[in-house]
């Protein structure tokens, strides 16, 4: 299986996650391409991958500006490439699966839930079917921000994302590749 994935990481939180999936993906056999868009500027075509997975931190309860500039190109090319029509027709074996990680300081996860959801709008514009959603708590790296690690509506979130969410997250990662496999192989026979 063809595997994209796609992140954007201001202090390296969501970047150990994009590692873990990236590491996961490949031990389920897939082939994958890792771009870190903050230090790589190129755009690929999301349609030549069976599963992109993406992942942003969660800044104003959306995806950081670099990744929001990011998907406004993504989805200029698209439109150029007459790629958005009416209806978003599915594209059979086309899948994507978004994550996050976020701090959730006032509201809790309700903050991250745009997030995923936004960056899954360029996949599901472009007739690919939205997989899997993946929030998980990140803690504020800068000094000052980090009494919201402990006074927050998420509790105390210091350390996250831990092992365990790496763990967790390997094993989503796994599964819904799993899961995938028998639909992506019965379009490419
Ligand atoms: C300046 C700043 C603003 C943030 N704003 C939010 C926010 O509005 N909501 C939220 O849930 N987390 C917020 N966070 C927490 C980050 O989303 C969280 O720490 C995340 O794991 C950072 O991921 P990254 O380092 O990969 O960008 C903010 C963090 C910083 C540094």
């Amino acid at each position: 299986m063809k595997v994209l994935n796609v992140y954007a990481s201001l202090n390296g939180q969501t970047e150990k996650i994009a590692l873990a999936v990236t590491q996961a993906a490949k031990d389920a056999g897939c082939t994958v391409t890792t771009l870190n868009i903050q230090k790589d500027k190129t755009h690929p075509d999301p349609l030549e991958y069976d599963l992109v997975f993406m992942g942003s931190g969660v800044y104003s309860w959306l995806p950081g500006k670099a990744m929001i500039k990011w998907m406004d190109e993504q989805m200029e090319a698209a439109k150029k490439a007459n790629r958005i029509l009416p209806n978003s027709p599915r594209i059979p074996g086309k899948f994507a699966a978004l994550y996050c990680t976020y701090a959730g300081p006032h509201t809790g996860e309700a903050e991250a839930i745009p997030a995923v959801k936004y960056m899954g709008q360029l996949y599901d514009h472009l007739g690919m079917t939205i997989a899997a959603e993946w929030c998980i708590p990140g803690a504020f790296v800068p000094s000052k921000m980090q009494f919201m690690n402990t006074q927050g509506r998420m509790g105390n979130i210091e350390g996250r994302p831990n092992e365990q969410d790496i763990a967790s997250v390997q094993g989503k990662v796994i599964a819904l590749i799993e899961s995938l496999r028998p639909v992506v192989a019965s379009i490419a026979a």
